[in-house]
């Protein structure tokens, strides 16, 4: 059995030589050599340095390929020959789900049979009882009682044997489906929480729920019941009476059962709902853990965990309660079915309808007809719990947009098209947004200014994609970004945030978007497009520096750089920054206008969010955004004149 996660694969789009193997076992050698072969045969421009085309002789040629069709003027190349992406298999992710449940499926039916052969071997002992007792003791026979029980032995063996077997294979199957699982959940969680607040990313324990239920006791009880019945004949053969004391008694364990499910279900979802909003509280808590500590607040993000804490243990006390009722009801009922079957079959016995062995086999049998069913009303919850999960599991895979396969076009321009964005946040009725049109020619930049609070961040997040519009449409390259292949789109544009967090790592992740196949070269080329290169150098540890979670040991205008140089990551076509200089000093500024000349002099379209004047200088174009609409938007020195003449007007009215 072979643990592996990975789902990304097919996400990714494999720029060299052909499509590449999808899932967890594609071997990274088989595209290594795709692209050293295309290289090496001069094949057409290769994308800049796909790492896994870069190794040994083929790297070199790769990347030189690659200078031609990307380095020098977009135009040209690509005018002879567009790059395309190959086109991928798509990460289907209910077909995740669907392999997933067929494993669990094949494996409980190999358990299943090993269960069958467990239930009848578990009726040796019973019959070596009744053996004994009716054979043995009155035949007085040495010879058949060391052959029974030589016979007896092996069949207790046996059953040990192939009880540890059926455990073996569904912790496996626990585990198989964990691994099979855990990337697709993780990937579709991931997406999902782009339209929410990232709750998804919880479905994650349904997986881990739904693991250790395969393994749990109350599994066991489920593959054993069904050999009840088989129990109940060997009864029913012995002695209809008994059969029927013992079939009397599954019904009223049924009926226990149905009602324990029914007091019990509402305590144990309540239980459950206010368990996952501490944990969303635990969460804000371990994320803001400075602010916490700085501002003395650990009393009341105690307090507010603990609200939620203590109400999801008072219910769990109280569907408790009524589950150890409900299980003593049980037991008593299944302790009295005994002795029921011990006091009639002896009545019976007396008759001369039955031997004393053949009673106290029946009481055996009896008992292991019911345990099964015992288990199963302790474990109910348990299921009931499993069967949510695995709602909440296939649900959320079947409905992923990862599902949808998207055509993979060739490398974007950088050509933008705002279409009457409308934008209304889902739960309000505050418009943020209202018909937003403007283009942008690839290569052009653009600056959005505007108020604190007009929607400029908001239109940011909107030009990459990372909300979606409530109607309108913004365009790359003439095709609506939420119909590009996801992770071709996310590869050709870059984007740095307002608040800049960067992932655990150093530098050389961060900068290579947490790309195993980054190059170095790459990485580089990124620093010195975004003027980075010389901040990393002054660093100790340069490009290996540790970032910590908090973004520590950079300072906020560092951290806001070295995201600068991951925005400009891979040649991107189109770039957003949001506020780029709001920590920067002079030097950074600086850097800045160099760095947006680098972009300028590479062809890559910029739309630059930002609050300062001195930005401006690098910009084509202005949009000046008020309360979520277009209120100028032109060339550089129209707007700017535009602008100073209304201040003009301001003054004169102020002083008239
Ligand atoms: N999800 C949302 N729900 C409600 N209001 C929102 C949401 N997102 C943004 N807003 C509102 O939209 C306005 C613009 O926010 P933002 O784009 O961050 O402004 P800017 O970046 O221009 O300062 C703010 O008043 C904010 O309250
Ligand atoms: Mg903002």
């Amino acid at each position: 059995m072979t643990i592996s996660y990975d789902v990304a694969d097919g996400q990714r789009t494999n720029r060299a030589g052909e499509p590449q193997v999808l899932g967890p076992d594609a071997k990274k050698g088989d595209a290594r050599l795709v692209g050293a072969k295309t290289a090496a045969a001069g094949g057409p421009a290769l994308n800049a340095g796909d790492a896994r085309a870069k190794p040994a002789d083929g790297g070199k040629s790769a990347r030189t390929g690659a200078g031609t069709g990307t380095g020098t003027g977009t135009g040209k190349a690509k005018a002879e020959k567009p790059e395309f992406h190959q086109r991928t298999t798509p990460p289907d992710l209910s077909k995740a789900l669907e392999n997933g449940v067929a494993a669990v499926r094949r494996n409980l039916l190999i358990v299943l049979m090993f269960s069958c052969v467990i239930n009848v071997l578990v009726l040796s002992i019973p019959v070596y009882l009744f053996q004994i007792s009716d054979r043995v003791l009155t035949s007085r026979s040495l010879d058949t009682l060391v052959m029974l029980t030589g016979v007896i032995v092996g069949a207790v063996l046996l059953q040990a044997a192939f009880d540890a077997i059926r455990r073996f294979i569904l912790m496996r199957t626990a585990v198989e489906l964990a691994s099979q699982l855990g990337s697709p959940i993780l990937a579709a969680a991931a997406r999902a929480s782009l339209n929410s607040n990232g709750k998804e990313y919880q479905i994650l324990n349904d997986l881990q729920q739904l693991r250790g239920f395969l393994v749990s006791g109350t599994m066991m009880a489920f593959l054993d019941g069904p050999f009840a019945p088989l129990f109940l004949v060997a009864i029913y053969l012995i002695h209809p009476h008994l059969g029927m004391i013992v079939g009397g008694t599954c019904l009223i364990l049924l009926v226990i059962a149905v009602i324990n499910q029914k007091i019990t279900s509402r305590h144990f979802s309540d239980a459950n709902q206010n368990q996952s909003k501490a944990n969303l509280h635990l969460d804000a808590m371990s994320r803001n853990s400075q602010i916490i500590n700085a501002l003395a607040m650990i009393p009341e993000a105690v307090h507010l965990w603990g609200r939620d804490t203590a109400a999801s243990l008072r219910a769990q006390v109280s569907a408790q309660d009524r589950n150890i009722v409900s299980a003593s009801i049980t037991k008593a009922v299944r302790l009295l079915t005994q002795v029921a079957m011990l006091g009639w079959g002896s009545f019976l016995a007396i008759q001369g309808e039955l031997t004393g062995g053949m009673v106290i086999a029946a009481s055996i049998i009896g008992g292991r007809a019911l345990s099964p069913i015992e288990g199963a009303i302790e474990g109910w919850n348990q299921y009931l719990l499993s069967r949510n999960s695995y709602g909440r599991i296939s649900t959320l895979l079947k409905s992923s947009p990862l599902n949808s396969e998207r055509l993979v076009l060739p490398k974007p321009q950088g050509r933008l098209d705002v279409e009457r964005l409308l934008y209304v946040p889902q739960g309000t009725k505050r418009v943020v947004l209202n018909s937003i049109t403007f283009s942008l020619k690839a290569g052009d930049s653009l600056a959005i200014i505007g108020n604190s609070g007009a929607g400029k961040t908001t239109l940011g997040k909107m030009l990459v994609g990372s909300i979606l519009p409530t109607s309108g449409a913004v365009r790359l390259d003439l095709m609506d970004l939420r119909n590009w292949n996801q992770r071709q789109l996310g590869e050709n544009i870059g984007y740095l945030p307002q608040d800049v967090q960067l992932f655990p790592g150093t530098i050389k992740q961060n900068i290579g978007r947490m790309r195993e196949d980054a190059s170095d070269e790459q990485i580089y080329e990124a620093a010195c497009l975004a003027d980075v290169h010389a901040m990393i150098s002054e660093l100790a540890h340069g490009y290996e520096t540790v970032v910590a979670a908090d973004g520590a040991p950079l300072s906020g205008g560092q951290k806001q750089r070295i995201a600068l140089a991951r925005a400009f990551f891979g040649n991107p076509r189109f770039v957003v920054l949001d506020e780029p200089n709001s920590n920067l000093d002079t030097n950074g500024d600086e850097a800045l206008a160099r760095a947006m000349a680098h972009a300028k002099a590479e062809g890559i379209t910029v739309v630059a969010i930002t609050q300062k004047p001195s930005l401006l200088k690098c910009v084509d174009r202005i949009l000046v955004l008020a309360d979520g609409s277009i209120s100028m938007f032109g060339f550089r020195n129209e707007v700017l004149e535009l602008l100073a003449d209304r201040k003009k007007q301001r003054a004169v009215q102020q002083q008239g």
